[in-house]
């Protein structure tokens, strides 16, 4: 079989996220502009090219597929992909098959998703306020979500909800938010804010929250313990004593894990990104259209990851954004 991928820092590359849109159904504040000028669908990678090159990346290594977005449950036909990944489950080759939702989508996707072979599932949500929900969204509605939810439980999915700590407007339901997980059953991640998209949206540097400070004010409530749960993501976990609930921590910002990175990015029209905080991608859509051999395409692949970046260079410190990509998030999915 073909050699495993490592990049120049020998960090093995064991996981690959996958962008299969670029499109929303909502227009976070954080993530996206207002009006934002969506790919034309001819730019976009096929469902059977998007197959082909996961399958390629699967062949040299790669344990774990994270399907992103935008959000990825708008993309057309998207069950024809999963369907088509749930043979690497079989055979042992894929460890996980997931993606990250916003869930507005689920009430369709749950059960098909699960019948996929997806056993986990990360949901974006950063309040428990419908309102507040309508206005970090633009215009998302909270109880679609809580739908999806529902069914997400009911096709047994676990779920873990993403929080981005955004410190004016849901640092008052921090505590709301773990009661709300521990009694749901869902593990909980905050996410320090990272300086990407339109700075304009969002003040990121009045918004931002360092998680080591988001942390002593949830011990203020909760009794917290370190755990070394390692799920392959950046996340570093703690226990919640009275809920038995479990919280991680994304820290780009404070806490820089970029040493023990495992992962690269594809987007929906077949850039592969090495760093979410770097510019540098690689065409793998050219790779893929010029030849139908897959040592080619496997070299392409090869290469890409030997340009692989040590590490990003977001910075809040001395009181200011630095570091800062105008790329959106939705590019790269997160
Ligand atoms: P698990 O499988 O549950 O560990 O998920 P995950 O954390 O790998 O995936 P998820 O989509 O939930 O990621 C949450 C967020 O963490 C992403 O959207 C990013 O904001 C951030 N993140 C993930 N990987 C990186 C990374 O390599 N660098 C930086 N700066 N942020 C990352
Ligand atoms: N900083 C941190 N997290 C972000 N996300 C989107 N934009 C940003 C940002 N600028 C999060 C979403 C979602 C995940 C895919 O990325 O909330 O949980
Ligand atoms: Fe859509 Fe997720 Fe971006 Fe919000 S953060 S606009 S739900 S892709």
């Amino acid at each position: 079989s073909a050699p495993r991928l490592v990049d120049p820092f020998a960090r093995p590359i064991e996981y690959l996220r996958v962008s299969v849109t670029d499109r929303c159904d909502f227009r976070c504040v954080y993530c996206m502009a207002e009006n934002m000028t969506f790919l034309p669908k001819a730019d976009l990678l096929s469902l059977e090219e998007l197959d082909r090159l996961c399958s390629r990346f699967i062949a040299q290594g790669v344990r774990k597929l994270r399907i992103t977005g935008g959000e990825p449950l708008v993309r057309k036909g998207i069950m024809t992909f999963f369907e088509g990944m749930s043979r690497h489950l079989d055979s042992g080759d894929l460890r996980e098959l997931t993606l990250t939702t916003n869930g507005s989508q689920l009430s369709r996707f749950a059960e098909p998703l699960a019948r996929a072979g997806v056993r986990r599932i990360n949901v974006s949500l950063d309040t428990l306020d419908p309102d507040k929900f309508r206005k970090i969204t633009r215009w998302g509605r909270f109880e679609q979500v809580m739908d999806g939810l529902k069914a997400a439980r009911d096709a047994g999915l676990a779920v873990k909800i993403n929080t981005v700590a955004l410190k004016g407007t849901n640092g008052d339901e921090l505590h709301d938010l773990v009661a709300w997980c521990g009694q749901e059953g869902y593990d909980l991640t905050f996410i320090e804010v990272m300086p990407m998209g339109d700075l304009g949206e969002l003040d990121r540097l009045e918004q931002y929250w360092a998680l080591s400070d988001l942390r002593a004010d949830l011990e203020r409530r909760w009794n917290l313990t370190d755990i070394p749960l390692d799920t392959g993501g950046p996340a570093r976990y703690v226990s919640v004593a009275e809920t038995g609930g479990r919280i991680g921590f994304i820290t780009p910002l404070t806490h820089n894990f970029c040493e023990s990175c495992n992962r690269v990015r594809l987007t929906c029209t077949g850039q592969l990104y090495t760093c979410l905080g770097q510019e540098g991608s690689s065409d793998l859509r050219a790779a893929l259209r010029q030849s139908s051999g897959d040592a080619s395409l496997d070299a392409a692949i090869r290469d890409a990851i030997a340009r692989k970046p040590k590490g990003h260079d977001f910075d809040y410190s001395r009181q200011q954004v630095s570091g800062a990509m105008s790329r959106h998030m939705s590019h790269t999915g997160g």
